[in-house]
């Protein structure tokens, strides 16, 4: 099942590079994905194209107007026969992550509002808007970056649109867990050696170790996703015995590894 983007923003330029690369432009290609830009100043009714105004009661910055987003919402729906979700990327949204993007994946359209300045007339927010989706506890410029990044979440869990159907298996957050270390060759760099069992071509035992490597690997960075894994009994115990390693997320300051 494929996918269209609508995105609304003062900047389509921004977009040219990041959806025109490796991954989602071969989404693209295979008709998986759909990504349609639209100028906001094209539903401006001035000849100014003017699309932010100054904020009532005063204070810094400008503020989007509504008049131009409700027109271009309209008739950016009457582009495609699904109804499209309407999304707006704001710091007071609810914060993009796993869960939510599997959720979007299954939708056929979704209209992405990017937001500039000190953000939209709050009656886009009541009256236009189905959701509002943050991509993290920080304040952006605008919604192009925050945009992109729902984009190519999304995309990812679209099927076909990553080469093997299993890449999304064990990788981090899937089953509520980090995911195991990666290595590759060579097997020994600068004195650091790969786990053996990685060497060993012992199919089963690389497994039980990649298993055991997610569970240490979430209870050390992050214990709060535990509580909604899907540990067996054996596994809390095995857990619960394994001493927590001395261990500093800074690469950097790290010893060589075991
Ligand atoms: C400078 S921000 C406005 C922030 C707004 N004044 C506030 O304090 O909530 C401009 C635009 O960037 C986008 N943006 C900034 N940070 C974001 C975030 N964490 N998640 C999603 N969108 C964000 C939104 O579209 C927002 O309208």
């Amino acid at each position: 099942m494929a996918i269209r983007f609508d995105l609304l923003t003062l900047f389509p330029e921004m977009f040219d590079g990041p959806l025109n690369q490796s991954i989602l432009k071969r989404a693209q290609d295979d008709g998986l994905v759909e990504i349609a830009l639209h100028q906001l100043r094209d539903w401006a009714s001035d000849r100014h194209k003017t699309v932010d105004d100054y904020p009532f009661g005063g204070g810094p910055g400008m503020v989007m107007k509504p008049e131009p987003l409700f027109t271009a919402v309209e008739e950016i729906q009457s582009l495609s026969q699904s109804r499209a979700e309407v999304i707006l990327l704001t710091p007071q949204g609810r914060r993009l992550e796993s869960s939510l993007v599997r959720e979007l994946a299954t939708l056929p359209r979704l209209l992405l509002i990017c937001g500039r300045y000190e953000g939209v007339d709050e009656r886009v927010r009541k009256h236009l808007v189905d959701r509002e989706i943050s991509i993290g506890d920080i304040v952006l410029s605008g919604g192009e970056l925050p945009t992109l990044m729902l984009i190519d979440a999304v995309s990812r869990n679209i099927p076909g649109v990553l080469g093997a159907e299993d890449a999304l298996i064990e990788e981090s957050f899937d089953q509520n867990l980090l995911e195991y270390p990666q290595y590759t060759r060579p097997a020994k760099f600068r004195g650091w050696e790969v786990p053996d069992v990685l060497l060993s071509g012992h199919h089963a035992r690389v497994a039980d170790w990649r298993r055991q490597q997610r569970l240490l690997r979430t209870r050390s960075r992050r214990p709060d996703l535990l509580d909604g894994a899907d540990l067996s009994d054996q596994e809390q115990i095995w857990l619960e015995s394994e001493p927590i390693p001395i261990e500093t997320l800074d690469a950097g300051e790290r010893g060589p590894l075991d």
